[in-house]
């Protein structure tokens, strides 16, 4: 070198730009800034409420948070819970929830989202539809100008007892619609296909629409209520108190 007596320090590290999972624990984490001891909590279900869970489990085990209970929105967050020493109570006895954490699938400019690609919609909406406060936790690839909008699906649930004739009305309540599609939920299995079954016991149906759901929300909410045999849809209307969305450049809140 033509300086051997010198000595550069190596240059700083160059920082790693955040993980999708960084920004999902990152808005978990802001929301659960909002619990506060003796809580009723509705526990949402999914890889971004997970880090709600486990923050929330930290800070029970270091003291910071007492007296919190979860009402756990899917069979599977209630393992989770339940390993994570998270005391639990159910909609029964605790009708009445303070603040429900939970993931969204999309959310569009109005708070209105659409849950359910975990399959856990119905018991996400009535325990969220119980709270005072139900703050959705997002990274920012979950906004969309409409919903519907992201090639996603929107889930309906049904009943298992004449499926082909409910997938048929919800076939029909949309001819028309370009673009539109709808399928029923199914798991691979190896070597095997089989329903997709929720915790309830029903099935789901996923609605897809090409271009996203240009027609008014409430009205198609109503139609889709309103088919025989259908239990719940996945478009959470109105009930968002708040939006927490990380990015790369930060946090925001919308409400
Ligand atoms: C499950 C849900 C989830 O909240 C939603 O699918 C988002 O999941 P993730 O946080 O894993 O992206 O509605 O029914």
């Amino acid at each position: 070198t033509p300086f051997p007596h010198l000595h550069f320090p190596p240059p700083p590290p160059t920082p790693t730009p955040p993980s999708q999972d960084d920004l999902k624990r990152v808005a978990a984490h802001r929301a659960v800034e909002l619990v506060e001891s003796g809580m009723v909590l509705g526990l949402g279900t999914g890889s971004t409420a997970i880090h709600a869970l486990d923050r929330i489990a930290d800070l029970l085990r270091r003291g910071t948070l007492t007296n919190i209970v979860g009402v756990p929105t899917s069979k599977k967050t209630e393992a989770q819970a339940l390993a994570l020493g998270i005391p639990l109570v159910d909609l029964n006895s605790h009708p009445s929830i303070d603040l429900s954490i939970d993931g969204a699938d999309e959310v569009d400019p109005h708070l209105n989202i659409v849950k359910g690609r975990g399959g856990s919609l119905l018991r996400e909406k009535m325990i969220e539809g119980a709270s005072k406060r139900f703050v959705v936790i997002v990274d920012d690839s979950k906004l969309v100008p409409r919903l519907g909008g992201s090639g996603l699906a929107v889930p309906v649930e049904i009943i298992p007892f004449g499926w082909e004739y409910t997938l048929g009305k919800l076939k029909k309540l949309f001819d028309g619609v370009t673009g539109f599609d709808a399928k029923l939920r199914m798991s691979k299995k190896v070597g095997d296909v089989e329903i997709d079954v929720t915790d309830n016991l029903n099935y789901i149906v996923d609605l897809y629409f090409e271009n996203g759901i240009e027609l008014d929300l409430g009205s198609i909410s109503d139609d889709i209520l309103r088919i025989t045999g259908v239990v719940e849809h996945g478009m959470f209307l109105g009930m968002a108190t708040e939006v927490i969305i990380a990015g790369k450049d930060g946090i925001k809140v919308m409400k």
